[in-house]
Protein backbone atom coordinates (compact mmCIF):
# COMPACT_ATOMS: atom_id res chain seq x y z
CA UNK A 1 0.00 0.00 0.00
CA UNK A 2 1.37 3.48 -0.72
CA UNK A 3 2.80 6.07 1.90
CA UNK A 4 -0.01 8.37 1.31
CA UNK A 5 -3.27 5.54 1.58
CA UNK A 6 -1.14 4.39 4.62
CA UNK A 7 -1.26 8.01 6.19
CA UNK A 8 -4.67 8.53 5.05
CA UNK A 9 -5.78 5.46 6.89
CA UNK A 10 -3.70 6.37 9.97
CA UNK A 11 -5.64 9.81 10.27
CA UNK A 12 -8.92 8.62 9.87
CA UNK A 13 -7.90 5.45 12.79
CA UNK A 14 -6.49 8.78 15.04
CA UNK A 15 -9.42 11.01 14.19
CA UNK A 16 -11.98 8.46 15.33
CA UNK A 17 -10.81 6.59 17.95
CA UNK A 18 -8.18 8.75 20.17
CA UNK A 19 -10.99 10.37 21.87
CA UNK A 20 -12.45 7.13 22.58
CA UNK A 21 -9.03 5.70 23.64
CA UNK A 22 -8.72 8.79 26.19
CA UNK A 23 -11.74 7.49 27.90
CA UNK A 24 -10.73 4.39 29.23
CA UNK A 25 -10.69 3.88 33.04
CA UNK A 26 -8.03 1.79 32.20
CA UNK A 27 -5.68 3.75 29.71
CA UNK A 28 -2.54 4.51 31.45
CA UNK A 29 -1.63 7.56 33.72
CA UNK A 30 1.94 7.63 32.98
CA UNK A 31 3.06 4.44 31.31
CA UNK A 32 3.28 4.76 27.56
CA UNK A 33 0.78 3.24 25.34
CA UNK A 34 -0.52 3.35 21.81
CA UNK A 35 -3.38 6.57 21.24
CA UNK A 36 -5.50 3.87 19.20
CA UNK A 37 -4.46 0.70 17.95
CA UNK A 38 -2.14 -2.06 18.97
CA UNK A 39 1.56 -1.72 20.57
CA UNK A 40 4.17 -4.14 20.95
CA UNK A 41 8.20 -4.15 21.13
CA UNK A 42 9.47 -0.67 22.36
CA UNK A 43 12.04 -0.29 19.59
CA UNK A 44 14.96 2.64 18.69
CA UNK A 45 15.83 3.32 22.21
CA UNK A 46 18.66 5.85 22.25
CA UNK A 47 19.87 9.06 23.96
CA UNK A 48 20.57 11.92 20.64
CA UNK A 49 21.29 15.25 20.91
CA UNK A 50 17.98 16.16 21.74
CA UNK A 51 16.76 14.15 24.25
CA UNK A 52 15.69 10.80 24.28
CA UNK A 53 13.85 9.02 21.48
CA UNK A 54 11.33 5.50 21.74
CA UNK A 55 10.23 3.71 18.81
CA UNK A 56 6.88 1.39 19.06
CA UNK A 57 6.00 -1.15 16.87
CA UNK A 58 2.55 -0.04 16.58
CA UNK A 59 -0.66 -1.22 14.31
CA UNK A 60 -2.58 1.86 14.60
CA UNK A 61 -5.53 0.69 12.51
CA UNK A 62 -6.47 -2.44 14.25
CA UNK A 63 -6.33 -3.83 17.88
CA UNK A 64 -4.41 -6.72 16.18
CA UNK A 65 -1.10 -7.71 15.16
CA UNK A 66 -0.20 -7.20 11.35
CA UNK A 67 1.70 -4.82 9.22
CA UNK A 68 3.56 -2.74 11.84
CA UNK A 69 4.36 0.87 11.85
CA UNK A 70 7.04 2.52 13.83
CA UNK A 71 5.18 4.88 15.83
CA UNK A 72 7.82 7.55 17.93
CA UNK A 73 7.98 9.50 21.23
CA UNK A 74 10.68 12.31 22.41
CA UNK A 75 11.28 13.20 26.11
CA UNK A 76 14.22 15.77 27.33
CA UNK A 77 13.94 14.32 30.97
CA UNK A 78 12.68 10.25 30.53
CA UNK A 79 9.68 10.96 32.13
CA UNK A 80 7.41 13.48 30.42
CA UNK A 81 6.93 11.98 26.55
CA UNK A 82 5.42 13.92 23.66
CA UNK A 83 4.13 12.24 20.11
CA UNK A 84 7.00 12.42 17.12
CA UNK A 85 5.43 12.07 13.72
CA UNK A 86 5.30 7.98 12.71
CA UNK A 87 8.76 7.05 11.84
CA UNK A 88 7.94 4.01 9.18
CA UNK A 89 5.28 3.00 7.53
CA UNK A 90 5.07 -0.25 5.80
CA UNK A 91 5.31 1.29 1.77
CA UNK A 92 7.79 -0.63 0.32
CA UNK A 93 7.75 -4.40 -1.01
CA UNK A 94 10.14 -5.08 0.96
CA UNK A 95 8.55 -4.27 4.53
CA UNK A 96 4.77 -5.29 2.75
CA UNK A 97 3.94 -7.11 6.27
CA UNK A 98 5.19 -4.67 8.72
CA UNK A 99 8.32 -2.65 9.52
CA UNK A 100 9.74 -5.39 12.16
CA UNK A 101 11.43 -4.46 15.63
CA UNK A 102 15.10 -2.76 15.14
CA UNK A 103 17.17 -0.47 16.93
CA UNK A 104 18.54 3.13 17.05
CA UNK A 105 22.06 4.16 16.59
CA UNK A 106 23.78 7.62 16.09
CA UNK A 107 25.78 8.38 13.16
CA UNK A 108 27.35 10.97 11.93
CA UNK A 109 24.33 13.10 14.01
CA UNK A 110 21.57 11.53 12.84
CA UNK A 111 19.13 8.80 14.25
CA UNK A 112 19.48 6.28 11.67
CA UNK A 113 17.15 2.94 12.17
CA UNK A 114 17.45 -0.35 11.62
CA UNK A 115 14.91 -2.82 11.21
CA UNK A 116 13.48 -6.14 10.19
CA UNK A 117 11.60 -5.59 6.73
CA UNK A 118 8.48 -8.48 6.94
CA UNK A 119 7.44 -10.46 4.12
CA UNK A 120 4.88 -12.80 3.59
CA UNK A 121 3.54 -14.95 0.66
CA UNK A 122 0.60 -16.40 -0.18
CA UNK A 123 1.52 -19.75 0.40
CA UNK A 124 1.71 -19.35 3.42
CA UNK A 125 5.91 -18.91 3.32
CA UNK A 126 7.86 -15.43 4.39
CA UNK A 127 11.34 -13.47 4.04
CA UNK A 128 12.70 -10.93 5.64
CA UNK A 129 14.51 -7.86 5.09
CA UNK A 130 17.01 -5.95 7.57
CA UNK A 131 16.91 -2.76 6.04
CA UNK A 132 18.10 0.93 7.26
CA UNK A 133 16.38 4.36 7.27
CA UNK A 134 18.22 7.86 8.14
CA UNK A 135 16.79 10.78 9.90
CA UNK A 136 16.08 13.96 7.90
CA UNK A 137 16.14 17.43 8.66
CA UNK A 138 12.47 17.44 9.38
CA UNK A 139 12.56 14.51 11.81
CA UNK A 140 11.42 12.42 9.46
CA UNK A 141 12.98 9.48 8.14
CA UNK A 142 14.24 8.62 4.85
CA UNK A 143 14.54 5.11 3.98
CA UNK A 144 17.38 3.66 2.39
CA UNK A 145 16.00 -0.02 1.92
CA UNK A 146 17.50 -3.63 2.63
CA UNK A 147 21.11 -3.89 3.66
CA UNK A 148 20.89 -8.13 4.51
CA UNK A 149 19.24 -10.63 2.98
CA UNK A 150 18.38 -13.46 4.23
CA UNK A 151 21.47 -15.49 5.25
CA UNK A 152 21.25 -19.19 3.79
CA UNK A 153 20.02 -22.12 6.23
CA UNK A 154 17.73 -20.03 8.56
CA UNK A 155 14.02 -20.03 7.57
CA UNK A 156 12.09 -16.39 6.50
CA UNK A 157 12.13 -15.75 10.54
CA UNK A 158 15.31 -13.62 10.80
CA UNK A 159 14.75 -10.52 12.94
CA UNK A 160 14.62 -7.97 15.10
CA UNK A 161 18.44 -6.53 14.39
CA UNK A 162 19.91 -4.37 17.41
CA UNK A 163 23.04 -2.41 16.41
CA UNK A 164 26.00 -1.19 18.48
CA UNK A 165 29.27 0.27 17.71
CA UNK A 166 32.15 -1.64 19.11
CA UNK A 167 36.18 -0.52 18.52
CA UNK A 168 36.05 -0.16 14.58
CA UNK A 169 33.00 -1.11 13.61
CA UNK A 170 29.73 -1.47 13.70
CA UNK A 171 27.78 -5.29 15.09
CA UNK A 172 24.33 -6.82 14.70
CA UNK A 173 22.89 -9.76 16.39
CA UNK A 174 19.36 -10.77 14.89
CA UNK A 175 16.71 -13.26 16.25
CA UNK A 176 16.38 -16.21 13.97
CA UNK A 177 15.08 -19.67 13.57
CA UNK A 178 17.65 -22.09 11.46
CA UNK A 179 16.55 -24.75 9.23
CA UNK A 180 16.08 -27.53 11.51
CA UNK A 181 13.51 -24.99 13.66
CA UNK A 182 16.06 -24.30 16.37
CA UNK A 183 16.20 -20.72 17.59
CA UNK A 184 19.51 -18.72 17.47
CA UNK A 185 21.44 -15.38 17.24
CA UNK A 186 23.22 -14.26 14.33
CA UNK A 187 26.14 -12.00 14.98
CA UNK A 188 27.29 -9.28 11.53
CA UNK A 189 30.01 -6.87 11.33
CA UNK A 190 30.04 -4.14 9.63
CA UNK A 191 32.51 -1.43 8.60
CA UNK A 192 29.24 0.99 8.03
CA UNK A 193 25.78 0.89 8.34
CA UNK A 194 24.97 -0.87 4.73
CA UNK A 195 27.67 -3.40 4.19
CA UNK A 196 27.29 -6.71 6.84
CA UNK A 197 29.39 -9.49 7.15
CA UNK A 198 27.96 -12.49 8.76
CA UNK A 199 30.03 -13.88 11.01
CA UNK A 200 27.93 -16.61 12.70
CA UNK A 201 26.01 -17.89 15.28
CA UNK A 202 26.76 -15.58 18.52
CA UNK A 203 24.34 -18.24 20.25
CA UNK A 204 21.46 -20.64 20.42
CA UNK A 205 19.59 -24.07 20.58
CA UNK A 206 22.75 -26.26 20.95
CA UNK A 207 25.22 -23.46 21.80
CA UNK A 208 27.22 -23.00 24.92
CA UNK A 209 25.84 -26.04 26.30
CA UNK A 210 21.90 -25.29 26.23
CA UNK A 211 20.29 -28.40 23.61
CA UNK A 212 16.95 -27.70 22.71
CA UNK A 213 15.98 -24.46 23.86
CA UNK A 214 13.03 -23.37 21.38
CA UNK A 215 12.45 -22.65 17.99
CA UNK A 216 12.80 -19.26 17.55
CA UNK A 217 14.52 -16.64 19.55
CA UNK A 218 13.60 -12.76 19.25
CA UNK A 219 14.89 -9.56 19.97
CA UNK A 220 18.36 -9.91 21.29
CA UNK A 221 20.45 -7.48 22.88
CA UNK A 222 23.85 -8.01 23.54
CA UNK A 223 26.12 -5.42 25.75
CA UNK A 224 28.36 -4.95 28.08
CA UNK A 225 27.51 -4.64 31.86
CA UNK A 226 29.78 -3.79 35.19
CA UNK A 227 32.92 -6.14 33.50
CA UNK A 228 30.33 -9.20 31.44
CA UNK A 229 28.55 -9.23 28.65
CA UNK A 230 25.13 -9.87 28.37
CA UNK A 231 22.85 -11.22 26.05
CA UNK A 232 19.23 -10.76 26.49
CA UNK A 233 16.93 -12.56 24.07
CA UNK A 234 13.59 -14.34 24.32
CA UNK A 235 13.35 -17.70 23.21
CA UNK A 236 10.06 -19.35 22.04
CA UNK A 237 8.93 -22.57 23.02
CA UNK A 238 10.59 -23.28 26.36
CA UNK A 239 8.19 -25.59 28.22
CA UNK A 240 7.72 -24.75 31.69
CA UNK A 241 9.25 -26.09 34.61
CA UNK A 242 8.11 -25.14 38.18
CA UNK A 243 7.34 -21.72 38.84
CA UNK A 244 10.02 -21.35 35.65
CA UNK A 245 8.59 -20.12 31.78
CA UNK A 246 5.28 -20.03 33.32
CA UNK A 247 4.35 -17.68 30.14
CA UNK A 248 3.74 -18.81 26.74
CA UNK A 249 7.32 -17.06 25.50
CA UNK A 250 9.84 -16.21 27.72
CA UNK A 251 12.33 -12.77 27.82
CA UNK A 252 15.70 -13.54 29.78
CA UNK A 253 19.59 -13.00 29.97
CA UNK A 254 22.82 -14.89 29.82
CA UNK A 255 25.58 -13.70 31.38
CA UNK A 256 29.23 -14.55 29.48
CA UNK A 257 32.16 -12.90 27.13
CA UNK A 258 31.76 -12.37 24.14
CA UNK A 259 34.85 -13.34 21.51
CA UNK A 260 34.53 -10.30 18.92
CA UNK A 261 37.16 -11.86 16.34
CA UNK A 262 34.74 -14.82 16.30
CA UNK A 263 31.09 -13.17 16.82
CA UNK A 264 30.61 -15.90 19.75
CA UNK A 265 29.75 -15.19 23.04
CA UNK A 266 30.35 -17.97 25.96
CA UNK A 267 27.70 -18.11 28.72
CA UNK A 268 25.81 -19.78 31.57
CA UNK A 269 22.25 -20.46 32.17
CA UNK A 270 19.44 -18.47 31.36
CA UNK A 271 17.50 -16.85 33.43
CA UNK A 272 14.26 -14.77 33.12
CA UNK A 273 14.32 -10.88 33.58
CA UNK A 274 10.41 -10.69 35.41
CA UNK A 275 8.47 -13.13 37.16
CA UNK A 276 5.25 -11.95 36.41
CA UNK A 277 2.54 -12.05 33.26
CA UNK A 278 3.46 -9.82 31.07
CA UNK A 279 6.83 -8.62 30.16
CA UNK A 280 8.11 -9.44 26.51
CA UNK A 281 10.42 -7.94 23.93
CA UNK A 282 12.57 -5.74 25.54
CA UNK A 283 15.05 -3.28 24.62
CA UNK A 284 18.28 -1.26 25.94
CA UNK A 285 20.00 1.69 25.21
CA UNK A 286 23.21 3.30 26.61
CA UNK A 287 22.76 6.67 28.14
CA UNK A 288 25.24 9.25 27.61
CA UNK A 289 25.79 9.39 31.36
CA UNK A 290 26.56 5.47 31.34
CA UNK A 291 24.15 4.01 32.37
CA UNK A 292 22.07 0.51 30.76
CA UNK A 293 18.12 1.27 30.54
CA UNK A 294 15.60 -0.77 29.81
CA UNK A 295 12.06 -0.94 28.44
CA UNK A 296 9.87 -3.71 27.97
CA UNK A 297 6.79 -4.39 26.34
CA UNK A 298 3.78 -5.06 29.05
CA UNK A 299 2.01 -7.60 26.98
CA UNK A 300 2.75 -11.10 25.54
CA UNK A 301 1.72 -12.23 21.63
CA UNK A 302 -0.93 -14.84 22.92
CA UNK A 303 -4.11 -16.39 22.66
CA UNK A 304 -5.30 -13.71 26.15
CA UNK A 305 -4.70 -10.89 23.60
CA UNK A 306 -7.90 -11.21 22.15
CA UNK A 307 -9.73 -10.27 25.33
CA UNK A 308 -8.15 -7.73 26.73
CA UNK A 309 -10.62 -5.40 28.31
CA UNK A 310 -9.14 -1.80 26.10
CA UNK A 311 -9.24 -3.31 22.92
CA UNK A 312 -13.35 -2.04 23.38
CA UNK A 313 -12.05 1.73 24.17
CA UNK A 314 -9.74 0.95 20.70
CA UNK A 315 -6.49 0.53 22.26
CA UNK A 316 -4.00 -2.36 23.91
CA UNK A 317 -0.75 -2.56 25.57
CA UNK A 318 1.89 -0.48 27.11
CA UNK A 319 5.33 -0.31 27.96
CA UNK A 320 7.14 -0.92 30.96
CA UNK A 321 8.48 2.02 33.04
CA UNK A 322 11.69 2.69 31.86
CA UNK A 323 14.44 0.54 34.68
CA UNK A 324 18.08 0.92 35.00
CA UNK A 325 20.01 -2.43 34.80
CA UNK A 326 23.09 -3.37 36.82
CA UNK A 327 24.69 -6.83 36.91
CA UNK A 328 25.47 -8.12 40.60
CA UNK A 329 27.11 -11.34 41.62
CA UNK A 330 25.96 -12.79 37.70
CA UNK A 331 22.76 -11.31 38.39
CA UNK A 332 20.82 -8.54 36.62
CA UNK A 333 19.32 -5.75 38.54
CA UNK A 334 16.74 -3.97 37.93
CA UNK A 335 15.46 -0.74 39.30
CA UNK A 336 12.93 2.20 38.35
CA UNK A 337 14.96 4.55 36.51
CA UNK A 338 15.57 7.39 38.87
CA UNK A 339 14.42 10.05 36.83
CA UNK A 340 10.65 8.82 37.80
CA UNK A 341 10.81 10.29 41.30
CA UNK A 342 9.84 13.52 38.89
CA UNK A 343 6.53 12.16 38.89
CA UNK A 344 5.83 12.04 42.67
CA UNK A 345 3.69 13.95 44.14
CA UNK A 346 3.31 14.44 48.55
CA UNK A 347 4.25 11.81 50.02
CA UNK A 348 3.08 9.59 53.11
CA UNK A 349 5.49 7.51 55.46
CA UNK A 350 3.56 5.57 57.74
CA UNK A 351 4.73 2.66 60.64
CA UNK A 352 2.79 0.35 61.83
CA UNK A 353 0.78 -3.25 61.85
CA UNK A 354 -0.42 -4.10 58.36
CA UNK A 355 -4.05 -4.17 59.48
CA UNK A 356 -4.17 -0.65 60.49
CA UNK A 357 -2.25 0.78 57.48
CA UNK A 358 -4.10 3.65 55.99
CA UNK A 359 -6.55 3.53 52.95
CA UNK A 360 -4.71 4.64 50.24
CA UNK A 361 -5.41 4.99 46.33
CA UNK A 362 -3.31 2.58 44.06
CA UNK A 363 -4.55 4.45 40.54
CA UNK A 364 -1.29 5.39 39.96
CA UNK A 365 1.22 5.57 42.49
CA UNK A 366 4.58 4.61 44.19
CA UNK A 367 4.80 2.17 47.15
CA UNK A 368 8.16 1.37 48.93
CA UNK A 369 7.53 -1.19 51.51
CA UNK A 370 10.25 -2.30 54.24
CA UNK A 371 7.64 -5.18 55.82
CA UNK A 372 8.45 -7.59 58.59
CA UNK A 373 6.38 -10.53 58.84
CA UNK A 374 2.93 -11.84 56.73
CA UNK A 375 0.50 -9.53 55.39
CA UNK A 376 -1.59 -9.48 52.15
CA UNK A 377 -2.21 -6.40 50.33
CA UNK A 378 -5.31 -6.38 48.22
CA UNK A 379 -5.48 -3.92 44.91
CA UNK A 380 -9.50 -3.09 44.28
CA UNK A 381 -11.08 -6.16 43.14
CA UNK A 382 -8.78 -7.28 40.40
CA UNK A 383 -5.44 -8.65 42.03
CA UNK A 384 -3.83 -9.09 45.23
CA UNK A 385 -0.40 -9.64 46.67
CA UNK A 386 1.24 -11.55 49.92
CA UNK A 387 3.90 -11.99 51.26
CA UNK A 388 3.26 -15.91 53.39
CA UNK A 389 5.91 -18.10 54.65
CA UNK A 390 8.87 -16.54 52.44
CA UNK A 391 6.89 -16.46 48.88
CA UNK A 392 5.54 -13.42 47.62
CA UNK A 393 2.44 -14.39 45.61
CA UNK A 394 1.19 -11.85 43.04
CA UNK A 395 -2.64 -12.61 42.28
CA UNK A 396 -4.88 -11.37 39.55
CA UNK A 397 -7.57 -12.13 37.82
CA UNK A 398 -7.77 -13.33 34.40
CA UNK A 399 -9.50 -11.39 32.45
CA UNK A 400 -10.19 -13.91 29.62
CA UNK A 401 -11.28 -16.78 32.24
CA UNK A 402 -12.68 -14.80 35.18
CA UNK A 403 -10.21 -17.34 37.24
CA UNK A 404 -7.19 -16.17 39.68
CA UNK A 405 -4.20 -17.05 38.67
CA UNK A 406 -0.90 -15.96 40.50
CA UNK A 407 3.11 -16.11 40.28
CA UNK A 408 5.23 -16.75 43.16
CA UNK A 409 8.84 -15.83 43.63
CA UNK A 410 10.33 -17.51 47.18
CA UNK A 411 13.16 -15.60 49.30
CA UNK A 412 13.76 -13.59 52.22
CA UNK A 413 11.92 -10.29 51.34
CA UNK A 414 13.75 -7.38 52.43
CA UNK A 415 11.98 -3.94 50.55
CA UNK A 416 9.91 -3.70 47.96
CA UNK A 417 8.89 -0.92 45.33
CA UNK A 418 4.93 -0.78 43.70
CA UNK A 419 4.79 0.73 40.83
CA UNK A 420 1.33 1.23 40.52
CA UNK A 421 -0.90 2.39 37.20
CA UNK A 422 -4.53 2.64 36.01
CA UNK A 423 -4.45 -1.29 34.73
CA UNK A 424 -0.61 -2.25 35.53
CA UNK A 425 1.48 -3.43 38.61
CA UNK A 426 5.31 -3.13 38.43
CA UNK A 427 7.00 -5.05 41.96
CA UNK A 428 10.68 -4.61 42.48
CA UNK A 429 11.60 -6.85 44.97
CA UNK A 430 15.03 -6.36 47.20
CA UNK A 431 16.41 -3.81 45.49
CA UNK A 432 15.20 -5.07 42.34
CA UNK A 433 17.13 -8.42 42.10
CA UNK A 434 13.44 -9.69 41.34
CA UNK A 435 10.95 -7.73 39.33
CA UNK A 436 7.37 -9.13 38.83
CA UNK A 437 5.35 -6.97 35.51
CA UNK A 438 1.59 -7.82 34.95
CA UNK A 439 -1.78 -6.13 33.42
CA UNK A 440 -4.81 -5.96 35.64
CA UNK A 441 -8.27 -4.37 34.85
CA UNK A 442 -9.48 -2.82 37.88
CA UNK A 443 -12.72 -1.20 38.87
CA UNK A 444 -12.45 2.55 38.45
CA UNK A 445 -11.34 2.96 42.22
CA UNK A 446 -8.37 0.73 43.81
CA UNK A 447 -8.49 1.42 47.61
CA UNK A 448 -5.05 -0.36 48.83
CA UNK A 449 -5.91 -2.73 51.77
CA UNK A 450 -3.99 -4.60 54.30
CA UNK A 451 -4.38 -7.50 56.23
CA UNK A 452 -2.05 -9.66 58.23
CA UNK A 453 0.22 -9.25 61.33
CA UNK A 454 3.40 -7.94 59.59
CA UNK A 455 5.12 -4.53 61.16
CA UNK A 456 4.76 -2.48 58.13
CA UNK A 457 7.30 0.87 57.25
CA UNK A 458 5.92 2.23 54.24
CA UNK A 459 6.00 5.24 52.11
CA UNK A 460 3.51 6.42 49.66
CA UNK A 461 3.57 8.98 46.58
CA UNK A 462 0.63 9.45 44.31
CA UNK A 463 2.30 9.83 40.43
CA UNK A 464 1.50 12.11 37.97
CA UNK A 465 1.16 11.74 34.36
CA UNK A 466 3.37 11.49 31.57
CA UNK A 467 2.23 12.63 28.32
CA UNK A 468 3.25 16.28 27.68
CA UNK A 469 0.16 16.67 25.75
CA UNK A 470 -2.44 14.92 27.72
CA UNK A 471 -1.70 16.43 30.66
CA UNK A 472 -4.58 16.28 32.86
CA UNK A 473 -4.89 16.13 37.18
CA UNK A 474 -6.58 13.46 38.25
CA UNK A 475 -9.90 14.01 39.83
C1 LIG B 1 8.26 -9.65 19.26
C2 LIG B 1 8.03 -9.61 17.77
C3 LIG B 1 9.31 -9.42 16.99
C4 LIG B 1 8.82 -8.80 15.71
C5 LIG B 1 7.72 -7.90 16.22
C6 LIG B 1 6.60 -7.72 15.24
O1 LIG B 1 7.11 -9.35 19.98
O2 LIG B 1 7.37 -10.78 17.34
O3 LIG B 1 10.06 -10.59 16.80
O4 LIG B 1 9.81 -8.09 15.02
O5 LIG B 1 7.23 -8.50 17.41
O6 LIG B 1 5.72 -6.73 15.70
Amino acid sequence: MSELTLLHKLARSLMTGQLRAAADPHRPHWHLAPPVGLLNDPVGFVEADDGYHLFYQWNPLACAHGAKFWGHWSSTDLVHWQHEPVALLPSEAYERNGCYSGSAVLHQGRVHLIYTGNVKYDDGSRTAYQCLARQIDDGTFEKLGPVIDLPDGYTGHVRDPKVWRQGDHWYLVLGAQDAQLKGQVLCYRGDDLQHWQLLGELTGSGHNGLGEFGYMWECPDLFELDGSDVLICCPQGLSPQGDRYQNLFQSGYFVGQMDYASGRLTHGEFTELDLGFEFYAPQTTLTRDGRRLIVGWMGLPDDNEASQPTRDYGWQHQMTCPRELRLVAGRLYQQPARELTALRGPGTRWQGPAEAAPLLDGRSAELFLQPQGHWQLTLGESAWLAYVNHTLTLCRRNWRTGEWESRHWHGELMDLRLLLDASSIELFINGGEVVMSSRYFPGEAVPLGWTGSAELRLEYWPLSPCMLEWATPMS
